[in-house]
């Protein structure tokens, strides 16, 4: 059993020294987090999911604007090494757009691997331009509202009034966190078919 609630500002250091362990150093270096820098993030969409009280996964949100519209953007995600691969990753990836949803988000944006993120319907975005250097391939978005991606294209920029954006909260907030089960994982055949 896992649970899933806000990542308070308590997470934090756990969070971050989770993110260093998954991603290559120098990950803040990269030009997607120039987006974030003095923005806070979306307080009710970041996540960690714990197991027995530690620390499994977590995931953040930014706001960004393409044009005048406003943008969720994805990420970092991180899944712990010794639970990669068990479920955890769309766990999160499935409650927190929910959440987004709920919140009245309409486009999600990513800079990910496409093999992975399609599986929660991210399509590659022609016309909306990361910060250099960015693969554009590897541009993703989501629509939690249809048509919702149709006709915004652009440069993506920092949200330019972040100020009214609600900081993590302090303590936990019971009442927004879920019991989740333990992902069951398709059965695997080894046994070569006919
Ligand atoms: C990427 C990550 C968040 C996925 O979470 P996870 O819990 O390991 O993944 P899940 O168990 O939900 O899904 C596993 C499936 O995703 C696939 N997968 C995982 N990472 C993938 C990737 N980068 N590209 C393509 N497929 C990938 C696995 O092969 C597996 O496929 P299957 O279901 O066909 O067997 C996690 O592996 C991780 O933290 N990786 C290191 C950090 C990172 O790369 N973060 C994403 C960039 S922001």
């Amino acid at each position: 059993m896992y649970e899933i609630c806000p990542e308070t500002r308590a997470d934090g250091p756990e969070v971050e020294t989770l993110y260093d362990l998954c991603f290559a150093p120098g990950r803040t270096a990269l030009s997607s987090y120039r987006l974030r820098d003095g923005v806070p993030p979306v307080a009710d969409l970041c996540l960690v999911l714990r197991g027995a009280g530690t620390l499994m996964a977590a995931i953040r949100f930014w706001p960004v604007r393409v044009g005048r519209r406003r943008v969720l953007l994805l990420g970092p995600i991180a899944v712990h090494p010794t639970a990669q691969g068990e479920g955890l990753g769309g766990l999160l990836m499935h409650d927190s757009l929910r959440r987004a949803t709920g919140c009245g988000w309409s486009r999600v944006l990513l800079v990910g691997d496409e093999p992975y993120y399609r599986r929660f319907g991210f399509v590659r975005l022609d016309g909306v331009v990361m910060p250099p250097p960015t693969n554009p391939d590897r541009v993703l978005g989501l629509e939690l509202r249809a048509g919702a991606w149709v006709g915004v294209t652009g440069p993506v920029a920092r949200e330019p009034d972040p100020v009214q954006m609600p900081s993590l909260p302090t303590a936990p907030q019971g009442e927004d966190c879920r019991q989740v089960q333990t992902p069951e994982r398709p059965h695997r055949d080894e046994t070569p078919r006919r």
